[in-house]
């Protein structure tokens, strides 16, 4: 069941209820200003950091849910409503939400009073601007008020939602014309307050939330509103907001456009004030004077779009399969740019509040963003390697303000060093600017023991060729990939965190997943070394891969007999054998060994994708484990606290199907790898959203297995790597088009009955018009032809000097 379309034109997708599974929510700003919307105009608003510059509250887990946001409210003559439904939950004549690129669009009908809104952040500037525009389609005139409604969050949002014997006592406005002004900790060590204005008069105003909501009422009956008239409130202490009242007469036929701007704003120590506690408000006035009227609006908004269609003109597919064009060309792009400036920080499952940026998990946004921005990959390259420590460790996280390593988590998550090689890597290969290798990059933020990012790889790879455990598989540490596998761990105190309990690392537990990690990225790391002139260290990168590879074939130590293992205990205990009598398989060693190339000559590639066929897959995903674990394991840690078909412990894990999928197009399956993609796909999965229930538009981290009662349910949407490898899978390996170092690759693998397709590339500034003739064939270049000419192989050579380039493919 739908709850709503596709607009591909448009690139929206359009929720025709507000009573959606879930909050189906959308980011707006892709630079430091940041907000969530959801179809209801929940959410929340901040300034590059959801923790420590919170403009706006939100209530997580709060009923009714989703609490909190930007609000609107309508009171047409004892009738109170709003434009996206919640808070009064007002039952509407007709509603509408189109969550577009960087924008949402809102439209709600009462009474025959329609208001639509059009919220996004401008390009270049710090606030999120929302255009209100009221049109009266009755017959008689209408007098209506309008009231908006925002809570400010007192900046560090943890600190917010604990500290009330301090916050109760500290909020502070100002209020000037229709400006309400949060200044909150401006008198002391702050330089930055934060705006709410209408661009028009207005009659009233409220910023004391008691004095708007009235005690004891919600934000679905605020009193004040109810009354028809707001009270002009000052706010001191308790909680500041900010709320303005328009009335408005309107015609039968008229409309009444209103520009409403959340700002944030920050002044030089030296001038934080205009007289004794009044704050210095210039900065405001510029900013509110850019968007004072429709037309500059309008040009705004224009600028959003272009910078969009642009960015999205890098890489588009033409093919016959309106889902794959749809993902491919907008939705999972832009989730891989929303991924990039979010990491894991905020969403509706993360609080803003917890994690900073991932050291790994950034490394792989950046493979599905490097082509959208590569200098602001580049640059999230370089902030990354920073915080590696100086043996090639790195810290696991890092704050996005401060850049530097987050002490509370630390180190020793031992795949954590090789993704800084693949986020490196394809920047070299998208860019080819390898001039980022010779770059002076700090250990540890410390710019006194700086060494190339050249040397930082050569750490990275260095640090897991040298701690290896019992078998010669790289050690464990903390956890890998699979961050609740925590072998070195062994907690039995409730409230321990897995990930940082135990010795950071044992002597004995070891990852075969790593394994398969050495052997692509230590690849990888060969052809950078080539690059570089380096052939000594190329040569012995890749003796270290070749000894790997055989280690991960061998059934002493990486093999079980019909899949790869995936991990030895701290006891020496095999993890994912076929003796396990629980976890007997998992997913990530099958597709990280096989999208790295082991055992493709030997046939157990294809043994282990067939093994992950027969046991893991169902008709939602394919699961991170069988059997899942139905007690709790002291020895492996986090993956069995979850009770079965959730999360790590057998829930469909989508960041890791891709590799699976990448995995049958690296031995030409493309029936199979198609089929596996198409499980996970939001475009697909849109049909069943009454089960899946996050946003059809996105992919979420997790899907629950066969195990779970609720076995097909998605949670923690938005924010995963699911995006970045989706998109890597889908544009590199399914449709086929790869940046080497040399130039693009075309060598797609597709279902037999894909039909012929075309792709536009942007590539180091060539466009590439790239057309496949299929020939029912779903894996093999019979003949390419670059601007008529036949080349062997599958790379297009790289001229520099052409602007457009033709490039036919005939498979066969
Ligand atoms: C989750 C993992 C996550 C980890 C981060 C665990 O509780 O299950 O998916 O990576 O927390 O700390
Ligand atoms: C989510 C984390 O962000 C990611 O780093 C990890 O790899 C997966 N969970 C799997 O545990």
């Amino acid at each position: 069941m739908k709850f709503g379309h596709f607009d591909d034109e448009h690139r929206e997708y359009v929720i025709e209820t507000p009573k959606t599974p879930l909050p189906w929510i959308n980011y707006l700003g892709s630079k430091e200003f940041f907000s969530l919307i959801s179809n209801t105009c929940g959410g929340y608003t901040f300034y590059k950091d959801a923790k420590l510059l919170r403009l706006t509250r939100y209530r997580y887990n709060d009923v009714p849910m989703d609490i909190n946001g930007k609000y609107f409210y309508i009171k047409d003559g004892d009738t109170v409503w709003n434009p996206g439904w919640k808070p009064t939950q007002t039952e509407l004549d007709e509603y509408e939400c189109r969550h577009g690129i960087g924008y949402s669009k809102f439209k709600g009908v009462k009474n025959g009073v329609r208001a639509e809104s059009l919220a996004f952040v401008p390009v270049n500037d710090n606030c999120e601007v929302t255009r209100l525009v009221v049109t009266n389609d009755s017959s008689v005139t209408k007098n209506i008020s309008i009231f908006s409604y925002v809570e400010w969050c007192l900046w560090n949002a943890d600190d917010d939602s604990r500290n009330f014997q301090r916050n109760f006592s500290t909020g502070e406005v100002e209020v000037k014309g229709s400006t309400i002004y949060h200044k909150t900790e401006y008198r002391e060590r702050r330089n930055h307050y934060a705006i709410y204005s209408v661009n028009a008069p207005i009659t009233a105003f409220d910023t004391a939330r008691d004095s708007f909501l009235g005690l004891y009422h919600y934000a679905a009956d605020p009193e004040a509103v109810f009354n028809g008239k707001l009270t002009n409130s000052m706010a001191s202490g308790w909680s500041p907001i900010a709320a303005h009242q328009l009335d408005v007469t309107l015609q039968p036929g008229e409309s009444k456009s209103y520009v409403f701007v959340l700002g944030y704003i920050e002044n030089p120590v030296e001038d934080k004030w205009e007289s004794h506690n009044v704050i210095n408000k210039k900065p405001a006035e510029a900013m509110l004077a850019k968007y004072d009227t429709d037309a500059k609006v309008d040009a705004a908004f224009a600028e959003l779009n272009e910078q969009w269609d642009k960015l999205l003109n890098i890489y588009t597919v033409d093919s016959s399969n309106d889902k794959v064009n749809r993902m491919v060309n907008i939705w999972n792009q832009y989730q891989c740019m929303v991924t990039f400036n979010m990491s894991r920080s905020a969403s509706y499952y993360e609080s803003g509040i917890g994690r900073g940026m991932g050291f790994r998990d950034s490394c792989q946004d950046l493979l599905g963003f490097v082509h959208l921005i590569p200098d602001r990959a580049r640059e999230r390259i370089i902030d990354i390697a920073s915080t590696q420590f100086q043996d090639g460790r790195a810290y696991h996280q890092y704050q996005p303000l401060t850049k530097k390593g987050n002490s509370d988590i630390g180190s020793g998550f031992g795949d954590d060093p090789l993704w800084l090689i693949a986020g490196t890597s394809a920047y070299i290969r998208e860019t080819g600017d390898a001039t980022i290798l010779d770059e002076m990059v700090p250990f540890d933020n410390d710019m006194s023991v700086a060494e190339t990012l050249m040397e930082h790889l050569r750490r990275s790879f260095g640090y897991v060729d040298t701690h290896r455990g019992p078998h010669n598989l790289p050690l464990i540490g903390r956890a890998d990939w699979n961050d609740c596998l925590n072998l070195n761990c062994h907690s039995v105190q409730p409230g321990e965190s897995f990930q940082t309990f135990g010795p950071s690392e044992g002597p004995v537990a070891e990852s075969v997943f790593i394994g398969g990690m050495f052997v692509k990225y230590g690849n990888e790391y060969a052809d950078l070394c080539d690059l570089k002139g380096l052939t000594d260290e190329a040569a012995k990168v890749r003796k270290s891969v070749a000894e790997m590879n055989d280690i991960l074939l061998d059934s002493n130590a990486g093999w079980d007999g019909e899949w790869f293992v995936r991990a030895y205990d701290s006891y020496g205990n095999k993890v994912g054998g076929n003796e396990c009598e629980e976890g007997k398989i998992f997913i990530e060693p099958q597709g990280f060994c096989v999208l790295a190339g082991v055992g493709v000559e030997s046939g157990q590639a294809q043994q282990a994708l067939d093994s992950v066929k027969k046991h893991l897959d169902t008709k939602y995903g394919v699961m991170i484990l069988q059997p899942a674990y139905t007690v709790y394991h002291e020895e492996l840690g986090e993956v069995s606290s979850y009770p079965p078909g959730y999360k790590e412990n057998a829930g469909i894990f989508c960041h890791n199907n891709p590799w699976v999928s990448i995995a049958e197009t690296v031995i030409g399956r493309g029936d199979r790898a198609f089929e596996v993609y198409k499980k996970t796909c939001p475009a697909y999965t849109e049909e069943i959203s009454e089960i899946h229930r996050t946003e059809p538009y996105i992919y979420c981290q997790m899907v629950a297995g066969a195990d779970a009662k609720f076995h097909g349910e998605g949670k923690n949407s938005w924010l995963t790597g699911t995006a970045a490898w989706t998109f890597v899978n889908i544009s590199q390996y399914i449709l086929g088009v790869y940046p080497t170092l040399n130039g693009l690759s075309v060598d797609p693998c597709v279902p037999a009955d894909f039909g012929d397709f075309s792709v536009k590339r942007v590539y180091r500034g060539v466009e590439y018009d790239i057309s496949v003739k299929q020939n029912g064939v779903q894996k093999g270049v019979k003949e390419l032809i670059v601007d008529g000419v036949k080349v062997e192989g599958t790379v297009i050579p790289y001229d520099a000097s052409r602007k457009t380039v033709k490039v036919e493919v005939v498979m066969g």
